[in-house]
């Protein structure tokens, strides 16, 4: 499904933008994300309609594509060579307000003390150094279907990946578990705890080395936990025609020895490749994605290493930013630890 902004909507979300952007210099504060919920509530009505039928789950597959930002390529600068890159003076700012403000109709943004010192916006750029390995930053190998953080009891109910740039028209897979059709026999498989999930790489401490911040090694515990002592959990949960779905095809095997879950689980991944939605974003499109029921991945792409080479945007989102408070300093920061 492709949603399109109408110049009637255009105008009312650049006058937002206008005003946050007179009041803050960066999206990286609990200051400015406090006062984008706030304002995210006179976004046009007939747009926060939208996010609200995929946040209940009225919206059938659980994703669509919003398009009709318009990103200026000369203005927003050059694509950084590295998600490593400053917080401070973006040249994207009004770019990041856009994606923070239709993440706020979501739900709350936040972000991982493991990745990136809990950067609610990240960044995804291609690094030659990462192009084989299952991060945000690979290009030779596809990167496999997941949701993310699927190891986590508070992993992001939604989220939203916005494109700046995409002149090597890599596309981005989506498979929703709406679009699935799965025989009895592995269904019932599937529902069972027969599954381990490891943390992804992109929490380890040799993938947030930093010139900015450093993390200590005690940091990295809970996840050195979770990778020590993963919990078996079923990969499809939830009543018949409301299924929910938690995958990280990389990072996750069946439990020793269960031959019957090893080939339920090759099946599936078989299965949602053929039925797989290929998205290949232009600048200024934004991905919505509900992390609960809808997968994503990549295909292999051939990066324009340099100034214009691919660059998007992520934001995970919470239903409810204090269900996760026993992992943070307060029931309201945006930095699960
Ligand atoms: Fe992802």
């Amino acid at each position: 499904m492709k949603i399109t902004l109408s110049a009637t909507q255009k105008q009312q979300i650049d006058l937002l933008i206008t005003k946050l952007q007179h009041a803050f210099s960066s999206t990286e504060s609990e200051d400015f994300l406090c006062e984008c919920q706030l304002e995210s509530a006179n976004l046009p009505k007939s747009l926060r309609k939208h996010f609200y039928e995929l946040r209940t789950q009225i919206h059938k597959s659980g994703f669509f594509l919003l398009e009709g930002f318009e990103v200026d390529n000369n203005k927003i600068g050059e694509t950084p060579q590295h998600w490593d890159t400053s917080w401070e003076n973006s040249r994207t700012l009004r770019e990041e307000i856009f994606q923070c403000l239709i993440s706020c109709s979501l739900g709350e943004p936040f972000g991982w003390n493991t990745q990136e010192n809990g950067r609610v916006l990240r960044n995804i750029v291609p690094i030659e150094a990462d192009k084989n390995e299952q991060l945000g930053g690979s290009s030779s190998v596809p990167l496999f279907w997941h949701i993310e953080e699927a190891f986590h009891p508070h992993r992001a109910e939604m989220m939203t990946i916005m494109c700046y740039r995409n002149n090597e028209r890599a596309g981005t897979n989506i498979c929703s578990i709406t679009q699935m059709n799965i025989p009895e026999q592995y269904l019932i498989i599937l529902k069972q705890p027969r599954f381990l999930i490891e943390p992804d790489k992109s929490h380890f401490p040799e993938n947030n080395k930093s010139k900015h911040w450093e993390l200590q090694s005690e940091e990295f515990l809970k996840i050195k936990n979770f990778l020590l002592n993963p919990a078996p959990v079923p990969i499809i949960s939830g009543p018949e025609g409301h299924e929910r779905l938690v995958i990280d095809q990389a990072f996750m095997s069946a439990v020793d020895g269960d031959k019957e879950a090893t080939e339920a689980l090759e099946w599936l991944y078989q299965h949602m490749d053929e039925v797989r939605t290929t998205v290949q974003m232009n600048p200024g499109d934004v991905v919505f994605l509900d992390n609960r029921r809808v997968a994503h991945g990549r295909a292999i792409y051939k990066p324009n290493y340099g100034p214009q080479a691919r660059w998007l945007r992520r934001i995970n989102i919470a239903a409810d930013l204090t269900k996760s408070f026993e992992w943070k300093q307060a029931p309201y920061a945006r930095k699960i630890l």
